[in-house]
């Protein structure tokens, strides 16, 4: 066993640092205020190659790793949590169910743009009725000729309105439940598709989570993504790995906010020393390092897991379950470290604290991780 990154992993971290501070940390503020996607920023991490990361060179990726990859979701996250998920749907959700699953056709007509970034993905699974319970979904897609006619909704998609191509889940035989879902890839061109209501959120709110509506969706019967029957698998393996990506986000938050508290509690005075000389202080970051570190180890050894070809779902689950709730309890202590300035917006940590919210909550709720890793024991 070793725990030192290779030198291409050492140099992605490099790259994304520098990209993250110069380039995406300077707007973070502004664009959670304005709630706005900037796809410049996307079209950069594309021209540097991290839209595609860990696929391989023929299908337009730079041929990495899924480690290299969880670290530039970390390194994103540092910064602006939004950004970091923009990349983590993109590639967890929407292209690797195209690369396990999809013919060879598909593979260079939808994960090859998505691998460039010239194209933005997403994954629809979600609906009004169907949360945690993935497999009590409405819509249906009914196959007709040479095509599916898709009808029903789905919410809370992550890129939702900014992205090009969807991973979508429906019913092709309702009376099966879930043995009778199917996986499409949709383009947001089909007729029949369109976005619905923009949410309001708490935190990653440069990150757009929207509706998408399918009003008799026309999607060509080339589009099934696998085999009918299939969908229910293909959304679960999925979800395996996108897990890691959520986990990689919740690290970097945690990161970015620690990084803050600790040079605050060095620099600020109260009763004649700086703050950090309690042990009220320093005990509190010593915690938050040591969480982090455990998350990160977790992180990365489902990474490599998945890498080396093993079974990673159950470390996967892990991770997110362990760096999601690191992330908000170290948020909240780096917003308390700062005291009233850490409430207000001149400082960063009040917003790592609201995006760290949604780690517990997406890609399977904390308590759904639980049901998962038990099954599994
Ligand atoms: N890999 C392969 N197959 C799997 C699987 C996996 N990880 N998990 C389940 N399956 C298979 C089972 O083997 C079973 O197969 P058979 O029917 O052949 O026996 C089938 O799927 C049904 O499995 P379960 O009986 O375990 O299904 P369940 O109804 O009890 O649900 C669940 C399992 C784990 C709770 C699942 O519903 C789930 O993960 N729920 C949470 C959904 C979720 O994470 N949603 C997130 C939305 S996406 C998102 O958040 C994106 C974003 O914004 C960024």
């Amino acid at each position: 066993m070793q725990f030192q990154l290779s030198e291409e992993h050492e140099m992605i971290r490099k790259m994304v640092r520098d990209f993250a501070n110069n380039e995406v940390a300077p707007t973070a503020a502004i664009r959670d205020e304005e709630e706005r996607f900037d796809r410049a920023l996307f079209d950069q991490m594309a021209e540097l190659g991290l839209t595609g990361i860990p696929w391989p060179e023929e299908y337009g990726g730079i041929g990495s790793d899924y480690l290299a990859y969880a670290i530039a979701v970390e390194e994103l996250s540092r910064v602006d949590a939004s950004t970091g998920v923009v990349l983590s749907a993109h590639t967890s959700l929407a292209s690797w169910p195209i690369f396990k699953f999809g013919t060879e056709e598909q593979k260079r007509k939808y994960l090859t743009p998505l691998a460039k970034g010239e194209k933005i993905g997403a994954y629809g699974l979600t609906e009004p009725e169907s949360g945690s319970d993935a497999g009590a979904m409405k819509t249906t897609a009914r196959k007709e000729g040479d095509h599916y006619v898709l009808n029903g909704s789905k919410i809370f998609i992550t890129n939702g309105g900014i992205a090009d191509i969807y991973i979508v889940f429906a019913l092709t035989d309702p009376s099966l439940k879930h043995k009778g879902v199917s996986a499409f890839i949709l383009e947001s061109g089909f007729p029949g598709f369109k976005t619905g209501k923009k949410e309001k959120k708490l935190g990653i709110r440069s990150s757009p989570t929207t509706e998408i509506i399918f009003e008799d969706c026309i999607v060509p019967k080339e589009n099934l993504l696998g085999e009918e029957g299939q969908g229910f698998k293909i959304a679960m393996m999925t979800l395996d790995g996108g897990r890691n990506g959520i986990a990689a986000q919740a690290v970097g938050i945690a990161q970015g906010a620690f990084d803050a508290a600790l040079s605050y509690a060095k620099e600020r005075h109260q009763f004649g020393k700086p703050i950090m000389a309690n042990q009220g202080i320093s005990f509190k970051l010593a915690d938050m390092a040591t969480n982090i570190e455990a998350s990160r180890l977790l992180t990365y050894q489902a990474a490599w897991l998945e890498s080396e070809g093993k079974s990673y779902g159950k470390a996967s689950a892990m991770a997110k379950l362990f760096a999601g709730d690191t992330a908000m309890k170290v948020t909240t202590e780096a917003v308390q470290i700062f005291g009233g300035y850490g409430y207000t917006k001149e400082y960063p940590v009040e917003r790592f604290m609201r995006d760290a919210k949604i780690t517990q909550i997406y890609e399977g709720t904390q308590e759904i991780q639980r049901l998962v890793i038990s099954r599994m024991l």
